[in-house]
């Protein structure tokens, strides 16, 4: 049977408002709009061709619409995350349920802590952000559960934001979009590192369903940057959803499911 692309999410809630924050200010949040970003986001996925998972939602749990940070999905295992904020630790339970039919499970346990966004794959090597979320000892322990499986795993040093992937992302055909003022893309010496402009700070995260880029709206000097290298780019709205510090990455778990 051929292989077909899952995405899991998980709508907002009026918690959102209560949003986990630590570089941005917090702004008036118009939730129903995020609602509606979220809902012209999931259309997209499907437009895409993935097969939308929606979890239910969880309206005691202001960042569960974050669901990229419960998990890291390889195509052998799943990794379930033990996120760094402990508001965001109950997130990880309805995610590793939805991920149970796909995949072995795995966990990164106290003391480690880890966050999916931290988490960025690239082949067989997973470039993981020491952020505020992720420490040492998660990373260690990560790295122990997926050698097995011949993946590798390279820390990497963040400033001034949230996750790895709010500072780099994976293009593909070995590019890789970087903000150099948050990131040390020397980290990334095999591969050729595509930077934002500095008026575009939060422009490269950006996450691949299918053949197509997925990012934020808000960034078109990026975007045209990335169509520029013959790369297919799609842009969705998302300002609500980017006052809670948010990128598109985070409100998906994308992954390849091979049925038997
Ligand atoms: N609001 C996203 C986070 O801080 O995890």
């Amino acid at each position: 049977m051929t292989a077909r692309t899952m995405a899991i999410v998980r709508r907002p809630t009026d918690a959102l408002a209560h949003c986990e924050l630590t570089h941005l200010e917090r702004a008036l949040l118009d939730v129903p709009l995020a609602q509606q970003q979220h809902a012209g986001y999931v259309t997209l996925l499907r437009e895409l061709g993935a097969e939308v998972i929606m979890l239910p939602e969880e309206p005691a749990l202001p960042d569960a619409v974050f669901v990229e940070d419960a998990a890291v999905v390889l195509d052998e295992v799943a990794v379930v995350a033990n996120p760094g904020a402990p508001s965001r630790v109950p997130e990880v339970a309805g995610v590793a349920a939805a991920l149970e039919r796909f995949r072995a499970i795995t966990r990164i346990t106290a003391p480690g802590t880890l966050d999916g966004g931290d988490v960025l794959s690239i082949d067989r090597t997973l470039y993981v952000g020491r952020s505020g979320r992720t420490n040492a000892e998660g990373i260690e322990q990560l790295a122990a559960l997926i050698a097995p499986h011949g993946y590798s795993v390279r820390p990497v040093r963040l400033t001034d934001c949230l996750h790895l992937k709010s500072a780099c992302t994976y293009l593909g055909n070995g590019v890789v979009v970087a903000n150099p003022r948050w990131v040390d893309v020397r980290r990334f010496e095999d591969y050729h590192v595509l930077e934002v402009p500095p008026t575009e700070p939060r422009a490269a995260n950006t996450f691949r369903v299918g053949e197509t880029l997925v990012m934020a709206d808000a960034f078109p000097e990026t975007r045209e940057r990335i169509e520029h290298l013959g790369f297919a780019v799609r842009a969705v709205p998302l300002s609500e959803l980017q006052k809670a510090e948010a990128g598109g990455s985070c409100m998906s778990i994308v992954f390849r499911h091979h049925p038997a």
